[in-house]
């Protein structure tokens, strides 16, 4: 009876160091990147409530920017390291796409004539990041 609880009590705690998150979840450079497009897209979408179109565009001009940098870096669901594998480099190829998708749509942003325009934008970026959390983004179990 004791070997059994004692194994029962191993396997969940196996089970649970197996799905806890990744000690740098939320932490790296890259989060930081994303926290800074999220105050952007907040200020945006309270621009775009007040019907302030310019402050819209000069947000969204900004966001571009952080969006260009998050190019650069790996999600750590992908690797915490530097050298990256073959199947994991065309992950990364993969998570770009993405990001160029965003920027894309940012770029449209920038462009909308009116507030029409943004708000179609707007719905282009809510996709993308959807599509790039849900392909790319680690769940922190905090
Ligand atoms: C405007 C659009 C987006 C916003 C506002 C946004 C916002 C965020 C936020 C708030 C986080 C959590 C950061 C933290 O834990 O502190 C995050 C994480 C993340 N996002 Fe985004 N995101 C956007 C678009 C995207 C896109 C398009 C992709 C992929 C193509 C992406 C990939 C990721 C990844 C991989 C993480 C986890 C960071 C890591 O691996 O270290 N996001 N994002």
């Amino acid at each position: 009876m004791k070997k059994i609880l004692l194994t029962l009590v191993l396997s969940f705690t196996t089970l649970l160091s197996a799905q806890a998150a990744h000690p740098q979840c939320g932490e790296t450079e890259l989060a930081t990147i994303m926290g800074e497009m999220k105050d952007d897209m907040k200020a945006i979408k309270g621009a775009a409530k007040a019907k302030d179109s310019d402050k819209v565009t000069l947000i969204a001009q900004q966001l571009l920017v952080t969006v260009q940098k998050a190019d650069a870096y790996v999600p750590l669901a992908i690797s915490d390291k530097k050298e990256l594998t073959t199947q994991q480099q065309a992950k990364f190829d993969d998570y770009k796409k993405g990001v160029s998708a965003l920027e894309k749509a940012v770029t449209e942003l920038t462009l909308a004539k009116t507030a029409d325009e943004q708000k179609a934008a707007l719905g282009k970026i809510g996709k993308a990041a959807k599509k790039g959390h849900k392909a790319f983004k680690m769940d922190c179990d905090d």
